[in-house]
């Protein structure tokens, strides 16, 4: 079927109209993000005195800033309501007991969690032992390291001697898997298709990170056996490439000598016949 003039008209007219509305909710939406990109938490939270401003100073340092975890996040509450922000009706928790402070990160960190509850330190929640922000802090959390093993944090309750245990046992395993980053890397500036290595190193860097939370030193020696085995598997496969690359390289130091060789007899014939 044909379209008549006025269909024709009409249509054109209607893909106008669509475009306009498109646009509008496009640059709408984009203002609205502008306004509403921080919760209301923050504003009104940066204004008030000290102890109720210092969480946002210290959270804009911190990895759950940079990952998009805002106040509401932990806390809970309206993040859009400045009215309603902290009423319990929007989901507010209010500021975590220490007893209560394990459940209140491990909503998003389940594993560790679970790890912690079960290990020496878990099992005296409430009773001395130390809770998720003792080590971590609660809103300058950082990327989490061996360096939070140090005497100044882990002497606090008892003696040092058990917390170097196992940072020793984890220490060799953390220098092989940085030491594996580099060289992966390298290969990827060279173009090199190191998605599946970085796959397999990321896995058995996440299974390795968790491993702290039982502070059981017997149990950190085995696993870490296991790990290492994983992460020469890994290390089997790089060593091949690099031998390609030496071979490569070579390979490529013979075609110039030759060349070099074929030029240098060329002169010298050309030399004969001159
Ligand atoms: C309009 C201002 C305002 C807004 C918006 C606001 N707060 Fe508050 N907040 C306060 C004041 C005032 C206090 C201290 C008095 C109190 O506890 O009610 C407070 C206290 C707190 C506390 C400590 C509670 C305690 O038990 O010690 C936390 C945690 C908190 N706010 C988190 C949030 C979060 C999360 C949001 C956003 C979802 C938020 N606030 C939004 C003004 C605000
Ligand atoms: C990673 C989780 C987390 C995030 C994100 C977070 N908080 Fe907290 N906040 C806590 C914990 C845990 C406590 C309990 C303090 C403790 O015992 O160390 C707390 C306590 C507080 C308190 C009470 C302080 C006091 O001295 O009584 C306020 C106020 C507060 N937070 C506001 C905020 C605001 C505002 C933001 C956003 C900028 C925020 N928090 C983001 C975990 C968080
Ligand atoms: C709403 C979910 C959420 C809550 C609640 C939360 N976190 Fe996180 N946390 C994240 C996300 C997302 C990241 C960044 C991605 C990652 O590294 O896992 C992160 C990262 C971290 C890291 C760094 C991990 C690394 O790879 O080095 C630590 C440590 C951490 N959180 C501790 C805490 C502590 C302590 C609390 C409670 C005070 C807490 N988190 C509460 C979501 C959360
Ligand atoms: C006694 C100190 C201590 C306590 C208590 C503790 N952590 Fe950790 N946490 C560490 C150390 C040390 C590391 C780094 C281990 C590494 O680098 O291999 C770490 C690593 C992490 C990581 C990054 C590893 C991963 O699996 O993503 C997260 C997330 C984390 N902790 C969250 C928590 C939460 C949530 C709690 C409470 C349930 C908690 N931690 C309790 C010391 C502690
Ligand atoms: C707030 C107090 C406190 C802090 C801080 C603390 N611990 Fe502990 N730790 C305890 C308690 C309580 C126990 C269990 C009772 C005991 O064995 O003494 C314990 C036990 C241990 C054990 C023995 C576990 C077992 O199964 O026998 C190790 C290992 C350990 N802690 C390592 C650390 C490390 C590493 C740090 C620092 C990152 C640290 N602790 C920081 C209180 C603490």
């Amino acid at each position: 079927m044909k379209y008549g003039k006025t269909a024709m008209k009409l249509r054109v007219g209607l893909y106008a109209l669509l475009s306009l509305a498109f646009v509008t909710v496009i640059t709408s939406s984009a203002a609205f993000a502008q306004e509403n990109g921080e919760p209301v938490c923050i504003e009104c939270h940066a204004k008030m005195p000290e102890k109720y401003s210092e969480p946002v100073k210290l959270w804009r340092g911190s990895i759950h800033a940079e990952n998009g975890i805002y106040c509401n996040g932990c806390h809970g509450g309206d993040p859009k309501d400045a009215v309603n922000a902290m009423s319990p009706a929007r989901g507010f928790l209010g500021a975590p007991k220490e007893p209560a402070i394990p459940a209140f990160c491990g909503r998003c960190h389940v594993g560790v969690m679970n790890d912690y509850l079960a290990s020496a330190h878990g099992r005296m929640l409430g009773k001395g032992g130390p809770t998720c922000v003792t080590c971590h802090g609660n809103h300058q959390v950082v990327k989490a390291s061996l360096d939070l093993i140090n005497e100044k944090s882990c002497s606090r309750c008892h003696s040092y001697e058990r917390a170097a245990l196992i940072r020793d046992a984890m220490k060799e395993t953390e220098t092989t898997i940085v030491a594996i980053d580099g060289r992966i890397s390298v290969f990827k500036k060279i173009g090199t298709d190191t998605d599946k290595l970085e796959k397999e190193l990321f896995a058995v860097r996440n299974s390795f990170h968790s491993l702290f939370h039982n502070v059981n030193v017997e149990l950190v020696k085995k696993e870490s056996a296991w790990i290492q085995g994983d992460l020469k598997k890994i290390r089997v496969v790089l060593d091949k490439l690099d031998d390609a690359r030496q071979k490569r390289k070579i390979a490529g130091a013979a075609v110039v000598s030759l060349m070099l060789l074929i030029a240098l007899v060329l002169h010298l014939l050309r030399k004969t016949f001159d």
